[in-house]
């Protein structure tokens, strides 16, 4: 069943399902050839329901995110005769997508592409909105475009096989959701706590088309963010230093990430002391840690982040639960004021 269809201001559409199906796939595929590029974890998890001949493996872990593996999977291609008629599936969590998307937007100058998104990372972030890309030695998704993915099929219950730590990555995400929305997200996730930690798969098939809600309504109105889009962002910009330097799973560094970001939004005069309370106790009662610590190899990756122009930063600051704020800010500005 298809649950959500988004359109972009390119003018793409991209349904998204909520549970697997086989004939959901069998429609989708039709005649055409198809590979699926999935990871080992995923594959020794789920090859029961996978022909193998039509799958391509790759390593898991971020350290394989770079462009030897687009290589190897652009070999593949070649050797199975995909065309500009195949369709290219990413099986699996966001590494998967990121290297599927990107693979499959350059290979022939675009292959049609979808997700079956397995982490809870992947269905309410990664697998939507249509950013790919892999990082380029220590620098965090350098190299990839936007395209946007024909569909994406998710299903909670493929979250009951993730291991905690990559649970607790997807939930991070959520709580960014829950910060820069004024929906009742916030509400419905310390509601349903309980059932969100048993991974109970109504709670979490509703959670997760809630958090995909908000960022499809997001991505349909800034499609190649140039701007609104860069919401989606907050916590990310240390974020990503933490995921790099601590080596930490995604979401977790986000919640870190959002940490330094709402420390930052009270010195620089965007909300009280108030607000940060609430921001980090929820952050706490998620299980998450809330102390960070940075020093200057979290500060060089930062003055090489993505959303920066020259000596300025698009930094996401929060005023309130569901109004962020995108601040141009000097980098020197900002690491003075997180070594205050
Ligand atoms: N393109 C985007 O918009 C976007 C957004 C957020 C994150 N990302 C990227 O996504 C990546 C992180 O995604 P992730 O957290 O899904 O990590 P991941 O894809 O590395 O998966 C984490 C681990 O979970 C395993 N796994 C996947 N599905 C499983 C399942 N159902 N059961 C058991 N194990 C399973 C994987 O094999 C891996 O070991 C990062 O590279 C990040 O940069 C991209």
């Amino acid at each position: 069943m298809i649950v959500l269809t988004y359109n972009t201001d390119n003018s793409t559409k991209t349904d998204i399902y909520c549970s697997v199906d086989y004939n959901i796939f069998k429609n989708i595929v039709n005649d055409r050839n198809y590979v699926i590029i999935t990871d080992e974890k995923v594959y020794n998890l789920y090859s029961e329901n996978l022909v193998k001949s039509n799958c391509i493996i790759i390593k898991e872990g971020e350290e394989h995110k770079n462009l030897s593996n687009i290589e190897y999977v652009i070999r593949q291609f070649i050797a199975k005769d995909l065309d500009r008629n195949s369709i290219i599936i990413g099986f699996g969590g966001g590494l998967v997508c990121d290297i599927a998307g990107f693979a499959a937007s350059i290979y022939m100058r675009g292959t049609p592409v979808g997700f079956v998104a397995t982490t809870l990372l992947a269905q309410i972030d990664a697998a939507v909105g249509g950013k790919n890309g892999v990082n380029f030695g220590s620098y965090k998704n350098y190299i990839g475009n936007i395209t946007q993915p024909q569909f994406i099929i998710n299903d909670a219950l493929f979250l009951k096989t993730l291991s905690d730590k990559d649970y607790l990555s997807g939930i991070g995400e959520v709580l960014k959701y829950c910060l820069i929305s004024n929906s009742n997200l916030i509400e419905y996730f310390t509601s349903n706590f309980n059932s969100v930690t048993m991974r109970d798969k109504d709670v979490m098939d509703f959670l997760v088309k809630e958090c995909i809600k908000i960022k499809t309504e997001i991505v349909s109105r800034d499609t190649n963010d140039k701007g609104l889009r860069h919401i989606l962002n907050f916590g990310h910009s240390f974020g990503h230093c933490f995921e790099i330097v601590d080596g930490l799973a995604h979401g977790i560094a986000v919640t870190k990430g959002m940490c330094t970001a709402i420390d930052l939004s009270v010195k620089f005069g965007y909300a009280d002391a108030r607000l940060r309370d609430r921001v980090y106790e929820l952050i706490k009662s998620a299980g998450f840690e809330t102390e960070y610590k940075l020093d200057t190899r979290h500060f060089d990756l930062l003055q090489k982040d993505k959303k920066k122009s020259g000596n300025y930063i698009d930094f996401v600051f929060l005023s309130e639960i569901g109004n962020p704020i995108i601040g141009k800010t000097a980098i020197g500005d900002i690491i003075k004021a997180v070594v205050e």
